[in-house]
């Protein structure tokens, strides 16, 4: 069978009930794509795709509950794909602006996600923005920093600015201070 990724087309041989995840990671090495629940359910796999020979990159899709063999009509755009020869894609320049995540296992396909509502709409509502990443679980962020980072990604707003915080000094009587004294010379 063959497939067409990131502008590449690749021929490979694979189990008929091989997945498009998994066909994605295991045999093209492209482990952007996270396998999470395995079963559609928190849209860490999702990837973009479009007809092949169609224009932009198409609809938001779930690579694991999606057949590698009834991907070979389709284009496939992974995270590892959505940056361009400019550089990052708006949207994940959003997201390292707003530091929209904690251990990323969720961000390629919350940005993948964000990207395919900004192509089809490229200035969303808040509530619009949060329906469009209504599949994809975050069990870090809390999501505000993540839909903050779309609207940026769309021009609606710059990233929130926040005062430093200032560290704490520990007191001279603080314990730990005092070890930290006696074995920091
Ligand atoms: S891995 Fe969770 S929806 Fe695909
Ligand atoms: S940043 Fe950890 S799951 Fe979203």
């Amino acid at each position: 069978m063959r497939l067409f990724v990131n502008g590449e087309e690749h021929a490979l041989a694979v189990p008929a009930q091989r997945t498009l995840l998994e066909a994605l990671r295991y045999d093209l090495g492209l482990t952007g794509s996270k396998q999470g629940c395995d079963k559609g359910d928190c849209g860490a796999c999702t990837v973009l795709a479009h007809e092949r020979g169609g224009k932009g990159r198409g609809e938001a899709i779930l690579s694991c509950i999606t057949l590698a063999q009834d991907a070979q009509d389709l284009e496939i755009t992974t995270i590892e794909g959505l940056a361009g020869p400019q550089g990052l894609d708006p949207v994940q320049r959003a997201f390292a602006d707003c530091g929209a995540l904690q251990c990323g296992f969720c961000q390629p396909g919350m940005m993948l996600s964000a990207r395919a509502l900004l192509d089809k709409n490229p200035r969303p509502t808040l509530p619009q923005i949060q329906e469009a990443l209504s599949g994809n679980l975050c069990r870090c962020t809390g999501y505000t920093k993540i839909y903050e980072a779309v609207q940026v990604a769309a021009g609606l707003r710059e990233p929130a600015r926040r005062a430093p915080v200032p560290s704490e000094r520990a007191a001279p009587s603080d314990s730990k201070a005092q070890v930290v004294k006696e074995i920091v010379p």
